[in-house]
């Protein structure tokens, strides 16, 4: 059988010409990464064929594509999609103590995958319209106090309805909901966003007025669709984020809000998710920024009777 010599761990191991590097080497107890757990979707598990790349199999069309996008060297190869027919030896690419700990796979957990998943989520983006007008026209204290409210606001949203923040952008925040599988991602979004505009017209938008005679109002975008979830940052400060063009699409729809002078827009595909529990304003057809073709989005106005025990 073939031998793999692993380097810098100067372990050899020997493969059977069906077994691929990276199996070989996790069953070797190589700690090697491999964050989309060898689907081809990340690139973690790349190696540097030092000798015998003759003996790697050809690129099949997933590694194919991957090593075009990321400019892969010949020699650079994805070790999950690499089988070998004779000796061969390679250095794996990932493997700094930071990497080490980050992607260890004998680790606890926690249920959204701290490696990342691929999830079909429901993803949120809202935002201070005028944020900037807004902040230069009063004192940077009193911006971070009207801030601190805001963020009080829809951090309570999101969570009162199952959701995670996934990160704060300045004025505005990115919300995931589904992260821990659920049947209405969506409608715990939409009931999400619905009662954010219930706070901000309520609470934020006379307390803005009183205080600096200014307006405020915010812009909701939301999208379902598939994103790689996973955790970042450690102890306290570890969080849930997500990764995808999803996300990309979930940030343009709440951007379109202020063209199509409506506050809370969502796309087909979540719209799909939530038809008969909720009221739809207008449609509008848009090209979204960096996308090709129109999509077409819906103005979400209100929740009908019933919807909050489906949530539920
Ligand atoms: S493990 Fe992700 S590409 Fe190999």
């Amino acid at each position: 059988m073939p031998q793999i010599l692993f380097l810098p761990d100067g372990r050899s191991v020997e493969a059977s010409i069906s077994e691929s590097i990276l199996s070989a080497s996790l069953r070797a107890g190589i700690p090697h990464t491999n964050e989309c757990r060898g689907n081809a979707r990340c690139s973690t598990c790349r190696v540097l064929v030092l000798n015998g790349l003759e003996f790697c199999c050809p690129r099949n069309e997933k590694e194919q594509a991957l090593a075009a996008q990321l400019h892969f060297p010949e020699r650079v190869r994805l070790a999950c999609q690499t089988t070998v027919l004779g000796n061969v030896a390679v250095r794996r690419l990932i493997l700094d103590a930071n990497d080490a700990g980050l992607t260890d796979q004998t680790k606890d957990t926690t249920t959204h995958g701290s490696l990342g998943e691929e999830r079909q989520i429901a993803i949120l983006f809202v935002d201070i319209r005028n944020s900037t007008k807004f902040a230069d026209s009063v004192p940077p204290f009193d911006v971070i106090h009207v801030l601190r409210r805001f963020y009080h606001h829809m951090d309570n949203a999101v969570i009162d309805h199952g959701g995670h923040v996934a990160c704060y952008t300045g004025d505005g925040l990115l919300a995931l909901f589904g992260v821990e599988a659920s049947k209405s991602a969506c409608l715990q979004a939409v009931l999400a966003g619905l009662d954010m505009l219930r706070c901000v017209k309520q609470d934020l938008q006379p307390y803005v007025k009183r205080l600096f005679h200014r307006a405020f109002r915010i812009g909701i975008g939301l999208h379902f669709g598939q994103a790689v979830v996973g955790t970042v940052g450690g102890g306290l400060q570890e969080r849930v984020t997500a990764i995808g063009d999803a996300v990309n699409i979930a940030s343009r729809v709440e951007r379109a809000n202020k063209k199509a002078k409506t506050e809370f827009l969502v796309t087909e595909a979540a719209l799909r998710e939530v038809r008969d529990q909720v009221h739809v304003g207008k449609s509008i057809d848009v090209n979204l920024s960096g996308k090709t073709g129109t999509y077409t989005l819906h103005e979400i106005v209100g929740i009908r009777n019933g919807a909050l025990q489906t949530a539920g």
